[in-house]
């Protein structure tokens, strides 16, 4: 089976056991203040381990840390929206991607169990909904723009976000913060939100949506304009269009 379909059948798996245990009893735990971690984040991890074991590629998982295997790596999100998960909002994702050594993202696949929508994206060869192409959306406008956002883990990370909140909030046609990072950069690859900002994205929560984003015609920067990478502090990830609008707002957060 190819990398891509390790990777589709992962998430779908995964999403399977989210999707049978949403709303159930099941064991939740506080790593930190803004993080949290059940026994059904660990359960689809084991289970998207397995399947992309078989790959021979290295793995990095959100709750187990590294597996070891080639150069390659895949970065592993199980549950991306955790939070909504034990607040029973369907808001959540399982999300997957595949890096070589030098970090370039290969591809990637997003699941929502919800909605039973798979996004996918192979480097150079597209972004994907269920088979139908992707394409960010034309707006060229902040005013008319819908913009989503998240924030990492660390204090400084939500005292960012409360400042970006204030900076675009009535900039723009509305700002909202969906709770799933994978989930938010699908919404501007499929053209329903016209970016998504981020202070404070790990690996595991901005690399899957990246390529998907990317391969849709979308663009991603750093708050002040640089190129984004794995070790960046900030993320803009846009439709291209309003892109240096919201730098204009963000450079200086
Ligand atoms: C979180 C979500 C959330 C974002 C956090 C992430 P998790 O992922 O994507 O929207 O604000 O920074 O860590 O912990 O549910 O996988
Ligand atoms: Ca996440
Ligand atoms: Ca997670």
């Amino acid at each position: 089976m190819s990398d891509l379909n390790q990777a589709k059948k992962a998430v779908k798996k995964a999403g399977k056991i989210l999707r049978k245990n949403y709303n159930k009893n099941y064991g939740v735990e506080r790593k930190a203040k803004h993080d949290l971690v059940t026994d059904i984040d660990l359960k689809a991890e084991k289970k998207i381990i397995k399947i992309l074991k078989k790959t021979g590629h290295s793995i990095f998982g959100e709750e187990t840390g590294k597996h070891d295997g080639d150069g390659k790596t895949w970065i592993v999100d199980p549950l991306d929206g955790t939070t909504n998960y034990v607040l029973n909002s369907p808001a959540f994702s399982s999300a997957v991607a595949l890096i070589d050594e030098g970090d370039e993202i290969l591809l990637s696949a997003v699941y929502i169990p919800f909605t039973d929508d798979l996004f996918y994206a192979k480097k150079d060869e597209g972004a994907y909904l269920n088979g139908e192409e992707l394409n960010v959306s034309d707006t060229n406008q902040l005013e008319e723009s819908l913009i989503v956002y998240c924030h990492g883990k660390k204090p400084e990370d939500s005292s960012k976000a409360v400042e970006l909140y204030g900076k675009l909030k009535t900039k723009c046609k509305d700002l909202r913060q969906i709770g799933s990072a994978s989930i938010e950069y699908c919404m501007v690859a499929q053209g329903t939100s016209e970016a998504f900002v981020f202070p404070g994205a790990p690996r595991y929560d901005a690399v899957p949506g990246m390529l998907i984003l990317k391969e849709a015609g979308g663009k991603a920067t750093t708050f002040g304009g640089s190129k984004w990478t794995l070790s960046s502090k900030t993320l803009i990830a846009s439709n291209g269009k309003i892109h240096k609008q919201i730098i204009e707002k963000l450079k200086d957060l």
